[in-house]
């Protein structure tokens, strides 16, 4: 993984040398405190000639601007003051890293024309920027620099703003939830001979470094709970299951905890119903589900969170093989529901019903929230803007609508019902595992919703989120770590003592 940017926070002073970030407003109009370094106007020069007018997340870039010590000024669009949302600093933050080279320094002023920017804000920008360091280059052996240099070093930033002091103090618990987000990233992007059931568990395991309790359950365990459609999915692949249990208890003691479950296919090759070839390769990030949870956990654990949180991810591979499940097999679930197998590609409900039955059966939490790469169906439905969001209970529904306009990361209510349910009732056994193709992220939440009864409960079908996501500011493209920062804002907006 590339590596991270070293950033500091400092009280405004006109930076007299080296490469510096500015803030643009509506127009391409500057702050005067951003000019002060450039009595020659070289911005605005620059600005009208390019007819550059801050458009959000906008970029101009001037080399080595005469008249002034520095060697290079990008200016950032930060748009109309009055039309701002709440993430677009992320945006910016992200264009500014973006713009950079590697093992570049630079200094940013974070003064809009409107009046420096609140501490949200500088804050903000930082998450962008430190997210949008994240490229997977792990296995890329000839370095971009290979014929220049090859030790740059991380980027250096330091930000100016109105109250540093502040702003550090605010970063460090925001470092952790960006942090947790390039973890998910990391887990979607490693391929599964790399990060296998056991390896992903390996990495989860290491947050009880930061004072998470993890447990792990093998073969046996779950064999012994009756997790026989976890298993029913895993018995075809060489590589043993694994269900990590991850406790963060930030909260008050005895207080009921809140629980996210994912699912964490790490291959799907479909089993016996096997996937056409082409771009199979994507079921590498069948797990990000489980590396939203994996990476909620880091968050909430590096910021202190105070709240009783339980992550639980069901680890798999579905493969074929001779011990492989077959279509019509019938498999009992730990709920005692039964399943018949019609599909060995709807896999990811096999192994959310086994976890939220078992969530629900030892934590009996406030709720349950699951994450899977559900269904190729939803990404027919939203694309990769929207996840899908189902749920039973309209207040949970409302709380994630509202976390993910706050934090860009979109969820869109689909219906269930009863009309929906009868379409997985099987001749064989309770349900079958798909309900053919109408409606396909429809039937897939109904057999989960078998398995949650009263919880209040969400699912969020992310097959167009959490992987394939087109580059943008923050993220160079593909694995996004969708989930992380919707759910932190979730649980901090909801359900943390003693905060709004
Ligand atoms: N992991 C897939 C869903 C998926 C597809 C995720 C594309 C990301 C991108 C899931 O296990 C699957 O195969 N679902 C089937 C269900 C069907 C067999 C009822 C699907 O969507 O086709
Ligand atoms: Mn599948
Ligand atoms: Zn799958």
């Amino acid at each position: 993984m590339s590596l991270r940017p070293e950033i500091r926070f400092a009280p405004f002073s006109t930076p007299t040398e080296g490469c510096v970030i500015l803030l643009a407003g509506e127009g391409g109009v500057f702050s005067e405190r951003a000019k002060e370094g450039d009595p020659d106007s070289a911005l605005d020069r620059a600005a009208a000639e390019m007819k550059f007018k801050g458009k959000l997340a906008g970029k101009l870039d001037i080399l080595v601007p005469g008249g002034t010590n520095y060697s290079r000024i990008v200016a950032i669009g930060v748009g109309p003051a009055d039309k701002r949302q709440e993430h677009d600093f992320i945006r910016i933050g992200g264009a500014a890293y973006a713009a950079l080279r590697a093992g570049q320094s630079a200094t940013a002023v974070l003064d809009a024309p409107d009046g420096p920017c609140s501490t949200d804000e500088v804050v903000r920008f930082a998450m962008g920027f430190f997210m949008r360091s994240y490229s997977f280059d792990t296995y890329k052996t000839k370095k971009k620099s290979d014929d220049e240099d090859n030790d740059e070093g991380a980027v250096k930033l330091t930000i100016q703003c109105d109250d540093p002091d502040a702003a550090t103090a605010s970063w460090k618990s925001h470092m952790g939830v960006a942090e947790g987000v390039l973890a998910a990233r990391e887990v979607v992007d490693l391929p599964a001979n790399v990060l296998g059931p056991v390896e992903f568990a390996d990495k989860a395991e290491k947050l009880s470094e930061k004072g998470v309790e993890v447990e792990i359950l093998g073969w046996k365990e779950m064999e012994e709970l009756g997790m026989g459609a976890l298993l029913g999915v895993s018995q075809g692949s060489e590589r043993p299951p694994r269900l990590v249990v991850m406790r963060w208890n930030g909260g008050a003691e005895g207080e009921k905890p809140v629980a996210f479950i994912g699912k964490g296919v790490v291959f799907d090759t479909g089993g016996i119903s096997i996937k056409p070839a082409g771009g199979m390769e994507d079921m590498k990030g069948d797990m990000g589900g489980a590396a939203a949870v994996y990476g909620l956990m880091h968050a909430l654990s590096a910021r202190k969170a105070k709240a009783n949180v339980v992550g639980v991810i069901g680890l798999v591979e579905n493969m074929p093989d001779g011990k492989a499940q077959r279509p019509g097999d019938i498999v009992t679930s730990m709920s005692g529901q039964t399943i018949e197998v019609i599909n060995t590609d709807a896999e990811g409900r096999l192994v959310l019903g086994d976890a939220l039955h078992y969530v629900r059966d030892r934590f009996d939490p406030k709720f349950m929230i699951d994450l899977a790469t559900l269904t190729g169906a939803v990404i027919i439905a939203l694309g990769n803007e929207y996840a899908g969001l189902f749920s039973n209970d309209d207040d949970l529904a409302g709380h994630l609508m509202a976390a993910g306009e706050k934090t860009n990361e979109k969820v869109w209510r689909l219906p269930l019902g009863d009309a929906y349910d009868k379409l997985i009732d099987s001749k064989n056994a309770d349900m079958k595992n798909t309900g053919g193709r109408p409606a396909g992220s429809i039937t897939a939440a109904q057999f989960l919703k078998r398995f949650v009864g009263e919880t209040p409960w969400a699912h969020l079908d992310v097959a167009g989120t959490a992987m394939g996501s087109p580059k943008n500011e923050i993220s160079s493209g593909w694995a996004s770590g969708f989930g992380v920062r919707l759910l932190d804002r979730l649980v901090r907006d909801n359900y943390e003592d003693g905060e709004a």
